[in-house]
């Protein structure tokens, strides 16, 4: 069994001093009782203030005053006696009870410091006094914006305003320190009331290992991006290179549809989305025999089915790599067309991703615009007259609209 210690509590220590005090009571109250008591037994259970009592014998005198003084003094000294320990009692409970904080604050590591809203430091810790590198009445007498970066202090100065406002608050900084180079922190601060003014508390945490870690993972993460990029661009590059008429088809349709994307205000996450999506959207055509692809004149219905089975073949393959986009779905939809016409699926309206329908816009744009074996290619302008004929029919209105914003009125352009 595991027995974790204790720690002592500030209840803990009210209690000690409690006990105590009832003890030194209780031992006082017994002894008085017991003075009266043998004062009543050596007078015989006479009352003090009998006729008798002032009548003076030799030998008894000095006894009976002696006694009855005792007995007079004892009882307001017992009271006495008991009114101060109870005020010492207090007094050193009140005294561990800040040794047991101060203590409390000295043990943590993290740097904690109490500043007034001027910005005079009234209070720091032992660690702060380390991490700073002063003592501690050094660390006094310095400002709290003295112990910001001069670039920091402004946002620091708004920071205390908020902070006034909001109670409590987290913000990072950079900090000066004595005996070594800047350092990034973390401060949580909050407002507390003392003697009629109010105080910011604040715990500094030295976030430099944290940064160091995050500007790692950062670096990592950059590295694994353009490993996966360039993994996308090398299966590219394997549709094309079996179809050079669609040399950098892909390519092109995936900038084309990442400003249309941009036009309609999407989120730069799914517009990242339509760029891999656009790049690897024809991955399919990899299924197609190359001499199909690359033939001038008509195919055979056969082989335009064939072709045809580029989207599904291009979702199957893709829908095997965990992308944190439906890059498999954009691909399997990227022939749909609004009105259902479209394959694999004859999906139409709402079903159909408007990932999907904006790169179904930017491929016919871009494949109308190149040369390809069976015709010579179209210009721009013919080609944005082709899907503005079939706004609303085969594309989305919206999609079509932006599309033909960016060539006519923003001058977007292949290159
Ligand atoms: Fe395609």
């Amino acid at each position: 069994m595991n027995h974790k210690p204790q720690p002592a509590s500030p209840k803990g220590l009210r209690h000690y001093g409690r006990t105590l005090e009832y003890v030194i009571t209780i031992f006082l109250s017994v002894a008085t009782l017991g003075i009266v008591v043998l004062t009543l037994f050596y007078y015989q259970v006479t009352p003090f203030f009998s006729s008798g009592y002032l009548q003076v014998t030799s030998g008894t005198i000095f006894t009976r005053f002696f006694l009855l003084a005792l007995t007079i003094l004892l009882i307001p000294a017992a009271v006495i006696a008991w009114f101060l320990l109870r005020i010492s009692g207090r007094q050193r409970v009140l005294k561990e009870k800040v040794e047991f904080d101060a203590q409390l604050f000295n043990a943590t590591n993290d740097s904690i410091t109490v500043y007034d809203l001027n910005g005079k430091c009234v209070y720091a810790n032992e660690h702060a006094c380390r991490f700073y590198g002063y003592d501690e009445e050094e660390l006094l007498r310095i400002n709290l914006y003295e112990l910001n970066a001069p670039e920091y202090v402004k946002t620091v100065e708004a920071k205390v305003d908020e902070l006034v406002e909001k109670g409590e608050l987290i913000f990072e900084s950079t900090h000066v320190c004595n005996n070594k180079p800047l350092t990034p922190v973390e401060v949580d601060s909050r407002i507390i009331e003392s003697g009629g003014r109010k105080l910011m508390v604040s715990i500094v945490r030295d976030i430099t290992e944290r940064k160091r870690t995050a500007e790692e993972l950062r670096h990592t993460s950059e590295r694994l991006q353009r490993t996966i990029e360039g993994a996308i661009n090398a299966v590219a590059l394997t549709t094309e290179v079996r179809d050079p008429y669609t040399s950098g088809h892909q390519q092109r349709v995936a900038k084309l549809a990442c400003v249309i994307a941009r036009e309609l205000g999407l989120a730069e996450k799914q517009i990242e989305g339509i760029r891999v999506a656009g790049t690897l959207h024809d991955i399919g055509k990899i299924y197609v025999p190359a001499e199909i692809l690359s033939r001038p004149g008509r195919l055979r219905q056969n082989e335009i089915n064939l072709v045809k089975d580029h989207a599904q073949v291009g979702h199957d393959l893709l829908n095997t790599i965990e992308f944190p986009w439906p890059i498999a779905s954009i691909v399997l939809q990227h022939h749909e067309r609004v009105n259902g016409s479209g394959y694999p699926s004859g999906i139409s309206g709402d079903d159909i991703m408007i990932e999907a329908k904006i790169m179904s816009v930017a491929d016919v744009v871009e494949a109308m615009a190149s040369h390809r074996p069976y015709r010579p290619a179209l210009s721009i302008e013919e080609a944005l007259l082709e899907i503005l004929q079939q706004r609303g029919v085969l594309y989305c209105p919206e999609v079509v609209d932006a599309c033909i914003s960016l060539f006519t009125k923003k001058g977007f352009a292949f290159d």
